[in-house]
């Protein structure tokens, strides 16, 4: 098979690094895919918002499978385009993935549906929601609408940032129309887990828990970034908690979505909270998350490829997730500034001295690009040092003893990944 790759990140290097193992794949393509994806693929410069050229370009390829890595394509309809013109493309249709591009469909989805999530409001009008705050007490959240890069939600602690928040996001309008309605809900206290599933649209299979680091610095300090590492398993994921997830969480999202009249297909990313009443969702992503699928793929045994079909096909069912019992622990290593303002251009060194085999360490690269002969940096996470260990602590060591080995200009990296967990244990 023929397989077209969208994106570039370094979900999309992990993504064609697992797909390459498949024995079902011939070639691999990516669009545009960035400097470590050009070592197991062919890259096309083609964006990603130009979905006519993507599917032209599929259809020259004679592309068997597409496989969308970023949520934008998808909140735009791409898998509707694909669908139509008879291609097989593995992600959700632009109705299904309103779960990430509204945040006002996914909360008034979740109260019908009785998923818990925290008690919220949405309002449409400036003064309203103003009005609202006057009312409540803080801290609470404060959320854009629509798809903000991962910037759209502000924690408030008081009324002043409050009004704050809505003047941004409904007055100045900061993410343009994402920032026409609000949601306001409860601020949530806990800890966070990434919980992924792949349906069909009927069914779906459970993949393997992960963490995310959200901040840029240690000890969660610093804004938002779009995720600084990974582990997986997140050990707080006992097998008492993942059925009850499955159950009162994905399950009755994936049946919903099939009542909804919009059957969900691809990946279901359920970002939780595990508060002292349970899990209760924050956000629904509708693909895979990155960093969490670094950390997550080295650990499958089943041919990814094989899982994409079946999700395409109505078969996942049939499918047994396999995982690999090592933990796996993705460092990222971003270019300093980042997530604010950031210098690219700079040589990436000691890549060679990485032997995937010999050290257990995969790098996936994000923010790269091929430059002569040299692996410059392009973008504000750059590389994820992705190694695999006999216990969470030896992969957390192993992750950085090969961090240490590369190095470019303003490097900067969270020397924290996994602390958190390994301080319960
Ligand atoms: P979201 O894009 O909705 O996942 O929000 C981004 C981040 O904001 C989450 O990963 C949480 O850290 C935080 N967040 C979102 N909603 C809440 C909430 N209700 N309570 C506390 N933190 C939240
Ligand atoms: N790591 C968070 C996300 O992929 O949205």
């Amino acid at each position: 098979m023929n397989i077209l790759i969208i994106g570039s990140g370094g979900r999309e290097h992990a993504l064609a690094w697992k797909i390459k193992q498949s024995p079902l794949v011939q070639e691999i393509y990516c669009a545009p895919g960035n400097g470590g994806m050009s070592e197991v693929a062919q890259c096309f410069d083609i964006k990603v918002a130009d979905r006519d050229y993507l599917l032209k370009f599929a259809k020259d390829k004679k592309v068997d499978l597409t496989v969308i890595g970023p949520e934008v394509p998808l909140a735009d309809g791409i898998v509707d385009d694909f669908v139509k013109n008879g291609l097989k493309v593995f992600g959700p249709s632009k109705a299904a993935a309103q779960l990430e591009g509204s945040k006002v469909f996914s909360k008034e989805f979740m109260h019908k549906h009785n998923i818990p999530t925290a008690p919220f409001q949405t309002f449409g009008d400036i003064m309203e929601a103003k009005g609202f705050l006057e009312k409540v007490t803080f801290p609470l959240v404060i959320k854009a609408d629509g798809l903000a890069a991962g910037k759209g939600v502000i924690i408030c602690a008081n009324l002043e940032e409050g009004q704050q928040a809505l003047d941004q996001i409904m007055g100045q309008k900061v993410f343009q129309e994402a920032g026409n309605k609000v949601v306001i809900e409860e601020c949530l206290q806990g800890e966070e887990v990434s919980i992924l599933a792949v349906s069909d649209g009927n069914d779906f299979i459970m993949l393997d828990s992960s963490q995310d680091h959200k901040r840029i610095f240690d000890d969660d300090l610093g804004p938002n970034t779009g995720g600084m590492g990974a582990y997986s398993p997140a050990p707080i994921i006992t097998d008492v908690l993942r059925q009850h997830i499955e159950q009162s969480i994905i399950d009755p999202t994936i049946k919903g979505m099939k009542q909804e009249g919009m059957p969900f297909k691809g990946v279901l990313y359920a970002g939780l909270m595990i508060t002292s009443q349970g899990p209760m969702v924050l956000e629904y992503n509708v693909r895979f998350g990155d960093p969490e699928v670094q950390a997550i793929l080295p650990r499958m045994k089943n041919d990814i490829v094989d899982i994409m079909l079946a999700s395409c096909d109505g078969r996942i069912k049939k499918i047994k997730p396999l995982w690999d019992q090592r933990a796996c622990v993705c460092v990222v290593m971003s270019s300093g500034g980042y997530p604010g303002e950031y210098e690219t251009g700079m040589e990436i060194t000691g890549l060679e001295q990485i032997d995937e085999k010999e050290v257990n360490t995969i790098v996936f690269h994000a923010g790269t690009k091929k430059e002569e002969n040299k692996i410059v940096t392009s973008g504000g996470r750059v590389l994820g040092v992705t190694s695999l260990a006999h216990g969470l602590d030896k992969a957390v060591e192993r992750a950085y003893e090969n961090v240490e080995k590369i190095k470019f200009d303003h490097c900067f990296f969270r020397r924290d990944i996994g602390a958190k967990a390994l301080a319960k244990t």
